[in-house]
């Protein structure tokens, strides 16, 4: 149905452009001649320019945007600018800028509407602080997806992205099951089928949490946790790697 998208969250790594620039030319390098899948690279706001001027197969991304054009932000960054960066995609609502910096759903409402609004395509991420039951996690998504898309219609969110990436299996190592990650991806379907008052609805969902070559797999097959791609982040930083994580996830039935 959709190419199986393989995104790299960078966070605030590298500490140096000369070495976003060698990572991403070997990310490059390593996926020239997969085929059926889109790689996103997100790096830091201060790399983006140069990282996309190597890129050529991989697509642009940045992992947080201000919803207004211009204006008297300190600090911030606009969706504008991000498109004359060369930015295809934008993440938004990352559970470290949720926990670290207080966004709330109000605030990522916001930059979700200005992301459709600007041609962006937004990747929404969601997911449970702590290990729960399922039907405390359908609660906890369906709190923060009716609140982040709230007045955004179905047609609106367009080739919009939901990552759900429970907390506690961010950096940790600790990864969710794959079924885990079925019950949370037929959630979040249940959850914009109500939303937008619709029998189906078919949009890419991506699993995030400690994802590696080894589970990567596991995670997108059929079989197995039935995503539609991978949110990878310390994995991301290793070209070898991350690359590994992509052809896996290319061939996983
Ligand atoms: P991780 O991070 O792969 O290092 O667990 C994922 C993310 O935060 O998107």
């Amino acid at each position: 149905m959709y190419k199986k998208i393989i995104i790299a969250n960078w966070k605030m790594n590298p500490d140096a452009p000369g070495r976003a620039v060698r990572l991403a030319r070997e990310i490059e390098r390593g996926i020239n001649q997969i085929k059926n899948i889109e790689v996103v690279v997100a790096p830091p706001h201060p790399f983006l320019m140069e990282v996309g001027k190597i890129l050529r197969k991989a697509k642009l991304g940045a992992q947080n945007m201000h919803w207004a054009n211009v204006g008297p932000y300190t600090g911030e960054v606009s969706w504008h600018q991000l498109k004359h960066c060369g930015a295809k995609y934008v993440i938004v609502g990352h559970s470290e800028r949720r926990i670290h910096l207080g966004e709330t759903d109000t605030l990522i409402n916001k930059k979700i509407r200005a992301a459709v609004t600007s041609g962006l395509v937004p990747v929404l991420a969601v997911g449970e602080q702590k290990r729960t039951t399922d039907k405390k996690m359908r609660m906890i998504l369906a709190g923060q997806i009716v609140k982040d898309l709230a007045g955004i219609s179905r047609n609106a969110f367009g080739k919009g992205i939901i990552a759900y990436e429970p907390v506690w299996a961010i950096g940790t190592g600790k990864t969710a099951t794959p079924k885990h990650a079925k019950i949370a991806l037929e959630s979040i379907k249940e959850i914009l089928r109500k939303l937008w008052n619709t029998k189906s609805v078919s949009l890419p969902v991506l699993y995030g949490g400690s994802v590696d070559a080894k589970n990567a797999a596991t995670f997108v097959a059929k079989s197995g946790g039935g995503m539609d791609g991978l949110l990878v982040g310390s994995a991301g930083l290793h070209p070898n790697e991350f690359v590994a994580i992509i052809k896996k996830a290319a061939t996983a039935a």
